[in-house]
């Protein structure tokens, strides 16, 4: 499904903060797991930058996004100076497992983010429960899709090792219509039985959304630098 206009504005305002921290470390070479159609690698390619990409559902239409899962991924150990995670832990079934795997093949450390909702705000209290809604339902059809991951779960699934460890949370305030998450909930919506009390649940969303608004997550953004590996 093409992307809401308002929902692709503020996910490309994310991914570019992304982008600009991963390239102030001025990497040499990265490694982008879970790199989706590898819209980062392909950025990075163009500069210079060695990059490469994994994803378990890579098509093999472009040659640098390789078919991988992040619990194995078929590199030497230390074959790139960055590795990086945008978006994805909460995607995946074994973190631990990946965060080995991507500490093994790192040189320099890891670039991680996680979509981040500040709860302190009521608009966001809200979008927060629209998206444990959401996530739920793709769970239930048999997807990994879990609440977003705070830095404290990131740090406690990596490997044993001495790392330094730098964060920052970003936040916009973009208002998103009501009508951009109608129409990604639908969907969802409709695939559900009669009585079913995520359909209650989504009404009382719907009606608080229509109350106080919605904002978009931001995005924490984790830096993980190694200094000994064990
Ligand atoms: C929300 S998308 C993020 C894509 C991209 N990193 C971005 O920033 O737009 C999550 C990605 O994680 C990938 N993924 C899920 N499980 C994975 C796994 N076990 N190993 C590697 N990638 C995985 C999915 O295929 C998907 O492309």
């Amino acid at each position: 499904m093409a992307r809401d206009e308002a929902i692709q504005r503020e996910w490309q305002r994310l991914f570019d903060r992304f982008e600009q921290r991963l390239r102030e470390l001025q990497p040499a070479s990265v490694l982008d797991v879970g790199c989706g159609r590898g819209v980062l690698v392909s950025l990075l390619c163009n500069d210079g930058i060695l990059a490469t990409g994994v994803d378990p559902a890579a098509t093999g239409q472009d040659p640098q996004v390789i078919k991988a899962d992040a619990t194995s991924l078929p590199f030497p150990d230390s074959s790139f100076e960055w590795v990086t995670l945008r978006h994805v832990p909460h995607h995946l079934v074994d973190l631990p497992g990946a965060l080995r795997e991507c500490i093994r093949v790192a040189r320099e450390g890891l670039l991680m983010a996680e979509p981040w909702f500040d709860i302190g705000d009521p608009v966001q209290q809200v979008a927060e429960r629209w998206d444990h809604w959401w996530k739920r339902q793709h769970e239930r059809a048999g997807d990994t899709h879990k609440p977003c991951l705070s830095l404290q779960q990131l740090v406690a699934a990596l490997p044993a090792g001495r790392y330094d460890i730098e964060s920052e949370h970003y936040r916009h305030v973009a208002a998103i219509p009501a009508q951009s998450i109608d129409h990604l909930s639908r969907p969802l919506l409709d695939a559900l039985p009669e009585g079913d009390p995520d359909r209650q649940e989504y009404s009382e969303i719907e009606a608080l959304i229509r109350e106080r608004g919605f904002t978009y997550n931001g995005t924490l953004i984790g830096t993980v630098r190694l200094q000994e590996k064990t």
